[in-house]
């Protein structure tokens, strides 16, 4: 049992106030290196939390190299490795992403995190990319860059979208660091506390931890094969009158959705009709493995309604932070306050680094490296989930992205449950309730899996193990 108590009424979320007080506990020597801690279903009932919470907490701290978890014996303080103590690794924000750690845990196959495998950043073009940009800018790459970003990394964002069919000069692009504040900033310049904001649910978790920083109301739009249902979203404009809505139209996270075309154009005569402003986050619009998707909604957007987010997280590296925000007028200007408010600009290096990249070509071969391997692990996710699923799940077939989309039998374990017992068996992926503003029905038994994240033997025998997981429960318990 430990002793630690959560503040329900204040603003921090409930695990980060958990990962805070376990560090704490750790840093102060009260949990010792080696110490198992209570499993997450003991510590959501001691602290009357969910389930969810303690796992996401567990799982961050595990990428921060504070706990440590043993296929088959549960959960412990990190013990110091070659020579360094665990207690003094930074927080978890500042080390490298979760599925990269766990994933170095050994045996552990994870399918948990965001981040695209690491053997396809192209280190050694971004290698060359910074020293050409040293030697060619010297002082220059190292000062204060504009806070709208290097123009011409700017000039190349408004010259690739137009390929898109997005008209947008380079003014109107601002540079941010990676996607997500590209999304944090468009939310500041357009809402204030307590405003309404509609998504669709499932829905992406940063998404949902902005709103829940900027102390803004969220609703939830349902979904079907096709992306938000628009009956739906009319319905909760009528009902919720949002200021804006937020979607990712083209390979969804989790769901791996794509809206069609004609979708997309009735979307946007529903929102003209409301004056909706609408946020578009398209992070893994260049990842497809086929045909390629219908154009951006911002490409269709006749009125102004939309705000562009994008980046080279997901299709080259995530690691240089170099995302944007396509917006013009009052948001546009809006948008640059509140960055320059932020972190006065994204760094001047990176952005030459990523431009150089960029405009030396590299791009290209390297897309179509990564599409081919994605595609490759795609396959392999779907003929493995065809073999080791349990009857009666279900999973979508993702276009592109990264992400294979599972709901298990709903009279068989939740997606929670299956998670402790997968960990045991050497396996992790993401609960698919975390993406939900509110439960459902089906909430509790989603999983989603980064497939774009491990080589195809590891794939296979990863759903291997998910899938005995869920048969070591369900003869446990008879489902
Ligand atoms: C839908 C979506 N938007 C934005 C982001 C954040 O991207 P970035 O790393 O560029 O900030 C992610 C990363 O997981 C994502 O899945």
């Amino acid at each position: 049992m430990l002793n630690i108590t959560l503040d329900p009424t204040i603003l921090e979320p409930l695990y980060r106030q958990l990962i805070r007080k376990i560090r704490q506990q750790i840093s102060e020597g009260i949990l010792r290196p080696g110490q198992r801690l209570p499993t997450t279903r003991e510590l959501s009932l001691q602290l009357s939390i969910s389930r969810v919470s303690v796992v996401n907490a567990y799982a961050e701290l595990q990428a921060g190299g504070l706990l440590e978890a043993h296929p088959g014996r549960g959960t412990f303080v990190a013990m110091p490795r070659n020579g360094v103590d665990s207690r003094t690794l930074p927080s978890a924000a500042a080390t490298p992403g979760m599925a990269q750690i766990l994933a170095r845990q050994g045996e552990l196959i994870a399918f948990s995190g965001g981040a695209p495998a690491e053997e396809f950043l192209p280190t050694a073009a971004l290698h060359q990319a910074l020293n050409a940009v040293l030697e060619r800018d010297g002082a220059m790459a190292l000062t204060y860059e504009d806070t709208e970003g290097y123009l011409p990394l700017r000039q190349l964002v408004a010259q690739s979208n137009a390929a898109l069919g997005i008209r947008c000069a380079a003014h109107d692009v601002l540079i941010t660091g990676g996607c997500q504040q590209a999304l944090d900033l468009a939310i500041q310049a357009l809402l204030v506390e307590g405003d309404t904001l509609l998504t669709s649910t499932p829905t992406f978790l940063g998404l949902l931890d902005l709103a829940r920083i900027r102390r803004v109301r969220v609703h939830g739009v349902e979904m079907d094969a096709d992306g938000i249902r628009l009956d739906a979203l009319e319905k909760a404009i009528a009902t919720h009158k949002p200021k804006l809505l937020y979607l990712a139209p083209t390979h969804h996270n989790p769901t791996g959705t794509v809206m069609p075309l004609r979708r997309r154009r009735a979307l946007l005569r529903i929102a003209h009709e409301a004056q909706l402003m609408i946020l578009e986050d398209n992070v893994y619009h260049e990842l497809y493995y086929g045909v390629e998707p219908p154009p951006p909604l911002k490409a269709l957007d006749e009125h102004g309604l939309v705000l562009y987010a994008n980046g080279y997280s997901k299709v080259i590296l995530p690691g240089t932070r170099i995302g944007y925000l396509i917006a013009d007028g009052p948001l546009r200007e809006r948008a640059l306050q509140v960055k320059q408010a932020a972190d006065i600009c994204t760094p001047g290096l990176n952005q030459r680094a990523m431009h150089y990249f960029l405009q030396s070509g590299a791009q290209v071969g390297h897309l179509d490296r990564v599409r081919r391997a994605c595609r490759e692990r795609r396959d392999m996710a779907l003929a493995a989930a065809e073999q080791h699923m349990p009857a009666g799940a279900v999973w979508t077939l993702p276009y592109g992205g990264m992400y294979l989309w599972i709901r298990l039998p709903m009279d068989g374990p939740t997606a929670s449950t299956l998670y402790d017992e997968a960990l045991k068996h050497g396996v992790n992926f993401a609960i698919g309730g975390t993406f939900y503003i509110e439960e459902t029905a089906e909430s509790a038994y989603h999983l989603r899996l980064n497939f774009a994240a491990q080589p195809p033997q590891r794939i296979e025998e990863g759903l291997r193990r998910i899938g005995q997981a869920w048969q070591t429960l369900a003869n446990a318990k008879g489902f």
